[in-house]
């Protein structure tokens, strides 16, 4: 390799650079995606999760030109999207599939014709269409469903005519917009299975849009979180929803890795004179306690008891996240966080 395709082997596939995007909704402007700056690299399976309304399918639909920026630029293989788009979007779209939430397939044509139309569109001959669709349905394992139609289909085997589609014409790219959102836990395991193989046996880039964290844990290896069109946080899965920085993050990071007191021990400690101090530790793998609660026990004036505890496992890594309850003179707690700083504990104080 030399070094110049080197260079666009590192270069991000995708690139979002100041991306803005206002509609204009009878008179009113409403402001969907605000100066959003993301890279993803090639090869990763790159998830975007927030609430409904927060600009991820207007920020997804960027990267093959079925949304344009007001202000900013996109990239994609390091050529500029609009640049693309004005030349003509077949090369783009070619290199680029998606799937939705409610598969988009075409009702009257059969399993195998539904993942022919890419093909057929760009005018490949007959038998190459057949040995090529042969093959895609072998790989989402729909071999014997070929003369079915759409409506015989199961919702996961639908998404998987989806995905076959999606990658009829080698694409480098998947996007994936909700793709699970209406199956059965069940049947999103076995997509994201699928979609799993799509990134590694083939090495397709996959860029996934959610409102559902289990996905993305499942799934992906980056993250980005996004809010009222910004993106408030961003990184390694791992980085992101170990020690969640923004509000937002938390609140979707506690339905899959338990951070609260239960209300009935809120209540309960509510109504005690001295509720103490309540402080959350976030910990990984190893640093996990390390004996953490005992020093804290020894080493200072204080009476501590544990009024929360959860374990997590995600991608492979042991998350602990302890509430410890800490009674003593407000100096002495002080020197307590003081003494957690200095050891890189990550922590917060949980107000009742
Ligand atoms: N074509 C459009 N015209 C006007 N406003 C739009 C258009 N598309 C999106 N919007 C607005 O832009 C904002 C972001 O929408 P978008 O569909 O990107 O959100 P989303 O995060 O994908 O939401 P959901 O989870 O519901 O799919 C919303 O306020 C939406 O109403
Ligand atoms: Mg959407």
């Amino acid at each position: 390799m030399n070094a110049q395709q080197q260079s666009s082997q590192d270069e991000p596939i995708i690139r979002f650079e100041h991306v803005s995007k206002i509609y204009n909704v009878k008179g009113q402007e409403v402001r969907a995606l605000d100066d959003v700056s993301l890279e993803i690299r090639r090869g990763a399976i790159y998830g975007i999760i927030g609430f409904s309304g927060a600009g991820k399918s207007t920020l997804m639909r960027m990267v093959n030109a079925l949304e344009t920026p007001t202000s900013g630029k996109v990239y994609v293989a390091g050529e500029d999207v609009e640049a693309l788009r004005r030349r003509g979007l077949r090369s783009l779209r070619k290199n680029i599939g998606m799937i939705f939430q409610q598969f988009n397939l075409l009702e009257s044509k059969t399993v195998f014709d539904n993942v022919a139309i890419p093909l057929v569109l760009n005018h490949e001959k007959k038998d190459a269409i057949k040995k090529r669709v042969d093959e895609l349905l072998e790989f989402v394992g729909l071999s014997d469903r070929a003369r079915s139609y759409p409506a015989q289909l199961s919702g996961g085997q639908k998404q998987r005519v989806g995905i076959a589609r999606a990658l009829a014409t080698k694409p480098e790219i998947l996007l994936c917009d909700e793709a699970t959102s209406a199956l059965d836990p069940d049947t999103t395991e076995q997509i994201l299975k699928l979609l799993g193989r799509v990134s590694w046996e083939l090495g397709v880039t996959i860029l996934f849009v959610t409102h559902m964290i289990n996905v993305i844990t499942k799934l992906c290896d980056g993250v980005a979180v996004m809010e009222h069109g910004r993106i408030v946080e961003q990184g390694s899965v791992l980085d992101v929803f170990s020690d969640p920085r923004a509000e937002i993050t938390r609140r979707f990071v506690s339905t899959v890795i338990p951070d609260r007191i239960p209300d009935s021990i809120v209540e309960k400690l509510k109504k005690e004179p001295h509720p103490g101090t309540l402080i959350r530790f976030r910990l990984r793998a190893k640093a996990a306690t390390d004996n953490m609660i005992w020093q804290i026990d020894t080493g200072f004036k204080v009476k501590t008891n544990v009024m929360f505890a959860s374990v997590t496992e995600l991608q492979h890594v042991v998350l602990s996240v302890i509430i410890l309850k800490i009674e003593g003179d407000p100096e002495e707690i002080k020197r307590v966080t003081a003494y957690l700083d200095a050891h890189e504990v990550e922590w917060d104080e949980v107000k009742i």
